[in-house]
């Protein structure tokens, strides 16, 4: 056992968690051993996830951080073809940024996402952040927007500049709040002047961060702010088949039995991702008041 072993199980014993991640940190950047790479670059990367959890006073409220691995449960979450191939793509484009940034190439990952609500735009961000290990950083525009217009464009500085700094996923949820077409009838000067600085607050993003934005509105984005990103993915309901899979998969992580005559039943209308979780969940309810548990 060397001294670093030594000292995590110091820690541990005295149930002192941060510095017992330091030493778990030092252990895992040691590791010389090839058999071992993977596991110690994924277990790195989780610690380095809850750094990310104290937020600055300035920005705290504008952004929401969280840890995927603990928010989001992979069990219930169905990944379909199509959007597994977007994964894919973009967890492909995560090594190839960084390769290039050893090269001092800065690349940024950069999608958005479109589709009608409830479909599972958000849940794919936190996705990808999850099969990341990086944090999930969360800033929503239309929430922004509406509680602080007249600062917006210095609250978008503020988090930028924090973000340079990290490795995480950030999600730029309901961007067409900001991303309205500049000149079109429904322009309003300040948020024109918000979409610019949003702009420059992208180009100025590292390889660092893996960027995904997310709108119901793709009619009404700015074509400048969309040349910002590499890949966009349409997020679309369900097949039916697809819905059957997700229902089967909730069913089974709570361990309710279910039968396939009710899938049959559930899935066989069309509703959105979030129309048939809401369904599943009634279910379980009246199941419950049923059974009076
Ligand atoms: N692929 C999926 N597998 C399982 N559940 C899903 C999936 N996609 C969405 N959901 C469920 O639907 C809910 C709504 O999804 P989400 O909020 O990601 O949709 P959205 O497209 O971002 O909607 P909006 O445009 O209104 O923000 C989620 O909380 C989750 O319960
Ligand atoms: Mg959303």
């Amino acid at each position: 056992m060397n001294e670093y072993e030594r000292n995590l199980i110091r820690c541990v014993c005295k149930n002192d968690v941060e510095r017992a991640k330091q030493f778990a940190k030092l252990i895992l950047s040691a590791n010389k051993a090839k058999s071992n790479e993977a596991f110690c670059a994924d277990m790195l990367r989780q610690l380095e996830t809850k750094e990310l959890f104290e937020l600055p006073l300035n920005i705290q409220g504008l952004l929401v951080v969280e840890d995927p691995q603990e928010t989001l449960n992979v069990n219930r979450y169905y990944l379909s073809d199509e959007d597994g191939e977007i994964a894919r793509k973009i967890l492909q484009l995560s090594d190839v940024s960084q390769k290039l940034a050893d090269l001092g190439v800065n690349y940024v990952n950069s999608t958005l996402l479109y589709g009608e609500s409830g479909t599972g735009k958000t849940t794919f961000g936190k996705y990808i952040a999850y099969r990341l290990g990086l944090p999930f950083a969360y800033l929503n525009f239309s929430y922004v927007i509406s509680s602080y217009l007249g600062d917006t464009a210095k609250n978008l500085a503020k988090v930028f500049d924090f973000i340079k700094q990290k490795k995480c996923v950030l999600m730029l949820d309901e961007i067409d709040a900001i991303g309205m077409k500049r000149g079109s009838k429904s322009e309003v000067g300040e948020l024109s002047r918000i979409v610019i600085g949003l702009m420059q607050c992208l180009d100025n993003l590292t390889s660092d961060t893996v960027l995904i934005a997310a709108t119901n509105r793709m009619d009404i984005m700015d074509p400048a702010l969309l040349r910002r990103f590499t890949i966009k993915h349409e997020i679309t309901r369900l097949y039916q088949w697809e819905q059957e899979e997700l229902i089967r998969m909730f069913f089974s992580d709570v361990r309710v039995p279910i039968e396939p005559s009710v899938i049959q039943d559930m899935a066989s209308t069309e509703e959105t991702q979030a129309e048939l979780m809401n369904r599943m969940i009634l279910y379980l309810v009246q199941k419950f008041s049923r059974e009076g548990v």
